[in-house]
């Protein structure tokens, strides 16, 4: 088939690719043309390792293209996948205008018969609004949702633990059931509406998990039980299952602290609270005060105290710092006068845009040398595999907390260090 992807995130790439790992001729376009040279050279403009590797075995392959100018793809392609960005207002409505933009072009520049899939995250109010701005005779609309992980996007597009289809219009669902025949995947064929409250109620489920580890973590906590054997001990129940129970300083990045605040923002203004969901958000938008509360009982004021941060991105194995529960606590920590030092593996490069006057490195040891606390604010697997002994030798004081639980105390306490996690005893 011939598929045009709208948009080169992680959503459109990791969809383009993998179907034109499954035999098809995929075109990408995206308005910025900086980020189709760039992809047409054959890098990245984030890190992502997957895409990164398909994309140098792909390129100039009859596979894929990428276009910045729509009038150079053909006007006849099977199929359409809109994944620009819906990113959410101050008031936590949809911002559609990427959208709507896409489906004016295609409104424009494709002939009829088109089959038009959303793939971007959309609540049912901006359907309806997509159901203005595209002429139905026309053209054929299906919505199917994503469920990647940063980090994990093509394997996750790949091998998706479902695909969930939504449309009423059979000719859409023929072209997806076709399109989609070699994944091996459950699949759900349903409405618009319901494909669009799965992805919805997947995303905060996750969060309400998150959320709810994180309050047991604050009691365990308090009556010095140790979370980690909690979570265990409820995850192994296979009804609850053991995935999104690691307690921390709480979830960030672009879609869950988005979606949550979106779909209680819409139900709301259908006169519905989705108490358990806002609660998620709520609890979430506090957690990582947890941190500050830690670095205050041991060093008091933290005025001109020298913090190394460990971690900026919004989970480890990603650069991407959008609502990263780090930034939050930089920026809370520089209001109290800490002296900070920043360290990430990936990011570091664009977290110089932001924090121009600190020291910023992908090397833990420059970043630890003479300060008094290390915070871990993101969960890098290499922070746990570090020279610890060094560390210590090299810092002026022993404090390390453990926003993401991910070292072990027991070693890091016989270094000679400090060591709080989060609910660990
Ligand atoms: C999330 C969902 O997991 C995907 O299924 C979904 O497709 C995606 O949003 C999306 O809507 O596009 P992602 O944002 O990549 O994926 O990140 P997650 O792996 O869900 O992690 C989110 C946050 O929760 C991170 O800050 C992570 O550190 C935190 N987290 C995760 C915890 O604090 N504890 C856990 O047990 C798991």
């Amino acid at each position: 088939m011939k598929i045009l992807i709208i948009g080169t995130g992680y959503v459109g790439l990791a969809t383009g690719i993998a179907f034109a790992k499954k035999g098809n001729k995929v075109f990408f376009y995206d308005k910025v043309k900086q980020k189709i040279k760039l992809l047409g050279s054959g890098r990245l403009f984030f890190y992502e390792p997957q895409i990164q590797s398909a994309l140098i075995e792909l390129l100039n392959t009859p596979s894929i293209s990428f276009h910045y100018d729509i009038r150079e793809i053909p006007k006849d392609v099977d199929a359409i996948f809109i994944c620009v960005g819906t990113p959410i207002l101050r008031n936590g409505s949809t911002n559609l205008n990427a959208m709507i933009s896409a489906l004016h072009e295609i409104e424009k520049n494709f002939i009829a018969n088109t089959t038009i899939v959303i793939k971007s995250t959309i609540n049912p109010k901006d359907y309806a609004e997509i159901q203005k701005n595209i002429s139905l005779e026309r053209f054929h609309l299906a919505v199917n949702p994503e469920f990647l992980s940063e980090g994990n996007a093509l394997e996750d597009t790949l091998k998706p633990a479902r695909i969930v289809i939504g449309t009423n219009d059979e000719y859409a669902k023929n072209v997806l059931e076709k399109l989609y025949d070699s994944f091996d995947a459950p699949k759900i064929f349903t409405d618009p509406l319901s494909a669009i409250i799965i992805k919805y109620a997947s995303n905060s489920f996750l969060a309400v998990k998150i959320s709810f580890i994180n309050e047991i973590a604050n009691l365990s906590e308090k009556i010095g039980a140790s979370i980690d054997d909690i979570a265990l001990g409820i995850g192994l129940d296979p009804r609850i299952g053991r995935e999104f129970l690691k307690a921390g300083i709480g979830f960030g990045g672009s879609c869950l602290p988005k979606d949550t605040k979106n779909i209680s923002k819409y139900a709301k203004e259908l006169g519905q609270e989705l108490r358990i969901i806002e609660a998620a958000y709520k609890i979430n938008e506090r957690q990582y005060k947890i941190v500050i509360e830690k670095l205050n009982k041991h060093l008091g004021s933290l005025n001109s105290r020298k913090i190394a941060i460990f971690g900026l991105s919004f989970k480890g194995n990603t650069d991407d710092l959008r609502n990263s529960v780090s930034l939050k606590i930089i920026s809370e920590l520089q209001k109290e006068g800490a002296v900070l030092k920043l360290h990430d593996y990936k990011s570091f490069e664009k977290a110089k845009k932001i924090f121009r006057n600190l020291l910023i490195s992908n090397d833990p040891y420059t970043v630890s040398k003479g300060t008094e606390a290390i915070i871990i604010t993101t969960d890098w697997k290499d922070y746990q595999t570090l020279d610890w002994t060094r560390i210590k030798q090299l810092m002026s004081g022993n404090l390390v907390v453990d926003g993401r639980n991910i070292l072990d105390k027991n070693i890091l306490r016989s270094l000679g260090f400090w060591y709080e996690g989060i609910g660990r005893k």
